[in-house]
């Protein structure tokens, strides 16, 4: 919260008009991606074959400026959101990205200010980022094998380099501590076990998030998803697990609560068990292209009219309306399918996951 003396007290918001979709959700997290680039190549993600050095990123011109994306934030307030959440590519190769964090610990309205990030480069930003007034991150990490995890990240890059990124938050007084792990099925699914003991002994929350078809590139098969229950069938095989309530509306991750009281787990299984129907997200490219699913084929432009000089009611408009009409359901729809749907999809590595 901003402490303010009496005579600087400026006016609260107005309480929020929300603003419901065609089934009736509300816009209420905001997924800021705040750049494409990545210093990872995960194979489920930016496979290295397809993206490889010489790639092709937004140009710097092309992204929202810092400033940009606090005044959008604001207006999203207006409209009900009370989380915000950081993504990239690789939130952290965005040069000075604590000072967004900063511009966005000053909104008004908003509950949860949040990061998604590999962990790589933590060591040198956790502490300016936690100065900045973030006190959550999620971490990502599919598997303690060293092996596999230099496979998996397309770069091999070490297990011990992204757990040094998870000391520094730590350090710095992060918490609670999240891991995300994508789980393959041939690839790091026999590591699942060890990285969920791992964590409970660390009090790191590990998610397990089912292999998804997001993209275009990376050659999803139904073939290669490990149902969530499996995952959750071989932890509570060596160690008992008790279901949980979500925290919060619209969690998308189910939680299984150690039976010795030592901590949780999560899986998240957006391919098995979809969860639009609580789908209160929206997501905001580098360049400011509104998403309203994280399988959209097209998002809508807020940069030009935001360029143009519109006013923040105008851009409060153009997203209500665009909110309004929006009916995605992308993963429901697919299950009834049994495969990835024929259409271009925005990249992960583009609207942060
Ligand atoms: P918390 O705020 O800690 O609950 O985080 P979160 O789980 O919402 O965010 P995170 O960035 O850690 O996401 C974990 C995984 O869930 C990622 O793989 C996301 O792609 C996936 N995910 C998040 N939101 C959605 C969604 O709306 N649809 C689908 N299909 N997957 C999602
Ligand atoms: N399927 C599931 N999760 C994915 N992520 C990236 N690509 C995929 C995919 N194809 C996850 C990352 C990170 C989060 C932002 O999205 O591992 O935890
Ligand atoms: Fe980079 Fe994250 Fe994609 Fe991996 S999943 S390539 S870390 S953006
Ligand atoms: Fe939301 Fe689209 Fe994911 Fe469904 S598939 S939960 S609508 S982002």
């Amino acid at each position: 919260m901003r402490l303010t003396t009496e005579a600087q007290t400026v006016a609260a918001p107005q309480p929020t008009q929300g603003v419901l979709d065609r089934f009736t959700r509300p816009l209420q997290d905001l997924r800021i991606s705040v750049t494409d680039r990545c210093n990872f190549r995960c194979v489920y993600c930016m496979p290295a074959e397809i993206y490889g050095e010489r790639y092709k990123f937004l140009p710097k011109a092309q992204l929202l400026t810092f400033e940009e994306i606090a005044r959008l934030a604001r207006v999203f307030v207006k409209l009900g959101v009370q989380k915000l959440r950081l993504t990239g590519g690789e939130p952290l190769v965005r040069q000075d990205l604590h000072k967004l964090v900063a511009l966005l610990n000053e909104v008004e309205g908003i509950d949860d200010l949040t990061l998604t990030t590999n962990g790589y480069l933590l060591p040198q930003q956790a502490e300016a980022l936690w100065d900045a007034g973030l006190r959550r991150i999620n971490i990502s990490l599919d598997s303690l094998d060293e092996e596999v995890f230099q496979k998996m990240n397309g770069r091999g890059f070490s297990v011990q380099r992204v757990l040094e990124g998870i000391r520094a938050a730590e350090e710095v007084g992060f918490g609670p501590i999240k891991i995300n792990a994508v789980v393959m099925k041939g690839v790091n699914d026999h590591t699942v076990v060890d990285l969920a003991r791992f964590c409970k002994a660390k009090g790191y929350i590990v998610r397990f998030i089912e292999y998804m078809d997001v993209g275009n590139l990376n050659g999803w098969k139904l073939d290669n998803v490990v149902p969530s229950k499996e995952v959750i069938r071989r932890i509570r095989e060596v160690m008992p697990l008790e279901a949980a309530d979500k925290s919060y509306q619209g969690e998308v991750a189910d939680r299984w609560r150690y039976a010795d009281g030592s901590g949780e787990v999560g899986v998240i299984s957006s391919v098995t068990e979809p969860f639009c129907g609580d789908c209160t997200r929206a997501r905001l490219s580098p360049e400011g292209h509104l998403y309203t699913c994280l399988f959209a084929s097209i998002g809508h432009d807020l940069r030009a009219p935001l360029r143009k000089g519109a006013t923040d009611e105008e851009l409060e408009d153009r997203i209500r309306g665009i909110w309004r009409v929006r009916d995605d359901r992308y993963s429901e729809e697919r299950t009834l399918m049994t495969g990835p749907l024929p259409r271009k999809k925005v990249e992960m590595y583009h609207i942060g996951g």
